[in-house]
């Protein structure tokens, strides 16, 4: 072990024991989770359920942090003084904060917690930083996975996040909203396509907005959507969740607030042109004759001449008509090559077979998002824009952060770090405490979200 690597063990040790002992609690104040903002330095090692080290000391919150935490039900934390940080938060008195502290943790359990933070000194020991970035980089998670960890996380006795969050009232209120919504759009596309009648974009987005900003992040819009896949419907509750996914896309991309408006505004509408299909064809289950398929295929165009008329932004029109386009120029109705397909098209394809592919349908169950990954890893690094396609796969992945999945040979683990290098292939904590990197294991693959 290397000076710097010894120090490190020793300084964090002592901030454990003395934060332990409740003295090291100079220079920080107790923040509710829901006023944190990213860039606030954690000042005691934040620990879920008693044992299980979420983030340690001295680590540096983003947004996805922030969203974990919510996630384990942390109500606040203890941040380094915000008066250094130049940001000024209301302090919660010592006395309303004595629940949410890690009671339970003993000694041992803490002393345990200390063990699994040999990848993260490896990474401040690389670059002699303050704050530990564990969601990042796939080389720390080599280190972690030599050493077994010794804190035991009980993950086949309690409910998953899944079924946390869809037993939820949060859940339920988003699918009443989600299915009123998906009513109001089904009226307001086919009142565009039988009547022409003008498109009012702000009206139409307006309630998906306010759905959206109702979850508080972007993974919580991506967690909901995760549980809404039962709508076996093609188009409408197809484009609703294109025009969600297309939202939260465009704000990972940090897109300003009125382009993330429209490219919401590109999903929404984007196959309102299967309107014009025969249902039957849209709904055949089975093979599609060759005349089946050119009807289904000309839908771009379809939307286009719908759309064309209309008073309304560009990127909108060009999204109905360039969607199914692939930079390669292997895709429909024009074959464009990457440079002249519509960028707010490019972003709504990459979201339209996202989509497609997770969700279930009448003749088969959706595929599992880790294998989608796996697919456009495979494929589709050429079929879509690469800095769009990277910046979707790393946040999807992020979004299932300590979610409960289970492998092809029926062995359930819990998602813990990403593995950049191969998305689709994370590091899992696996029931009995060890460590699986899926990354090195030829034919294990992630089956299901549990
Ligand atoms: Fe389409």
């Amino acid at each position: 072990m290397s000076h710097v690597k010894q120090r490190l063990h020793f300084s964090l040790f002592f901030g454990i024991i003395l934060t332990y002992l409740g003295l090291g609690g100079y220079c920080m104040k107790h923040v509710k989770t829901e006023v944190l903002v990213p860039g606030m330095v954690v000042a005691t090692d934040v620990i879920a359920n008693g044992k299980q080290l979420v983030f340690p000391k001295g680590y540096k919150l983003t947004e996805r942090a922030i969203a974990r935490l919510e996630g384990y039900g942390i109500r606040d934390i203890r941040i380094e003084d915000p008066v250094d940080l130049n940001i000024e938060v209301e302090e919660i008195p010592e006395d309303e904060v004595a629940d949410s502290m890690p009671t339970a943790a003993s000694m041992d359990s803490l002393l345990s917690a200390l063990s699994s933070l040999d990848f993260l000194q490896e990474e401040r020991t690389a670059e002699e930083a303050p704050a530990a970035t564990p969601d990042d980089g796939s080389d720390s998670s080599a280190s972690a996975a030599k050493e077994s960890p010794k804190i035991s996380v009980t993950q086949q006795e309690e409910p998953s996040h899944f079924e946390k969050l869809k037993a939820s009232k949060e859940f339920q209120s988003f699918k009443q909203s989600f299915s009123k919504n998906v009513d109001s759009l089904r009226a307001n596309l086919n009142e565009i396509v039988e009547k022409n009648t003008p498109i009012n974009v702000d009206h139409m987005i307006g309630d998906t907005m306010m759905i959206i900003s109702n979850q508080g992040s972007t993974f919580g819009v991506f967690d909901m959507l995760h549980n809404m896949r039962d709508f076996d419907d093609l188009t409408f509750a197809h484009s609703m969740n294109v025009a969600m996914i297309c939202n939260v896309f465009a704000r990972w991309l940090r897109f300003s607030e009125e382009d993330v408006k429209t490219a919401t505004a590109c999903g929404m509408m984007h196959d309102i042109g299967k309107l014009k299909i025969d249902d039957a064809i849209i709904k055949k289950p089975g093979k599609l004759t060759a005349e089946e398929f050119r009807a289904i295929q000309s839908h771009p165009v379809e939307g286009y001449r719908i759309l064309q008329p209309q008073n309304i932004d560009m990127h909108i029109k060009l999204s109905a008509l360039e969607h199914h386009e692939k930079c390669d120029g292997s895709g429909y109705p024009m074959k464009l090559t990457g440079d002249k397909i519509d960028s707010f098209a490019k972003i709504v394809a990459i979201a339209d077979i996202y989509d497609a592919m997770t969700a279930n349908r009448v003749y088969r169950e959706g595929m599992c998002p880790f294998r989608v990954i796996e697919t456009f890893e495979e494929e589709g690094f050429h079929k879509y824009e690469v800095a769009y396609i990277m910046k979707f796969l790393e946040n999807v992945v992020n979004t299932y952060i300590d979610n409960r999945v289970m492998l092809n040979d029926g062995r359930i683990g819990t998602v813990r770090w990403i593995n950049k290098q191969r998305l689709s292939k994370p590091m899992l904590e696996m029931t009995d405490g060890t460590f699986l990197e899926l990354g090195k294991e030829r034919g294990l693959r992630i089956d299901k979200i549990l």
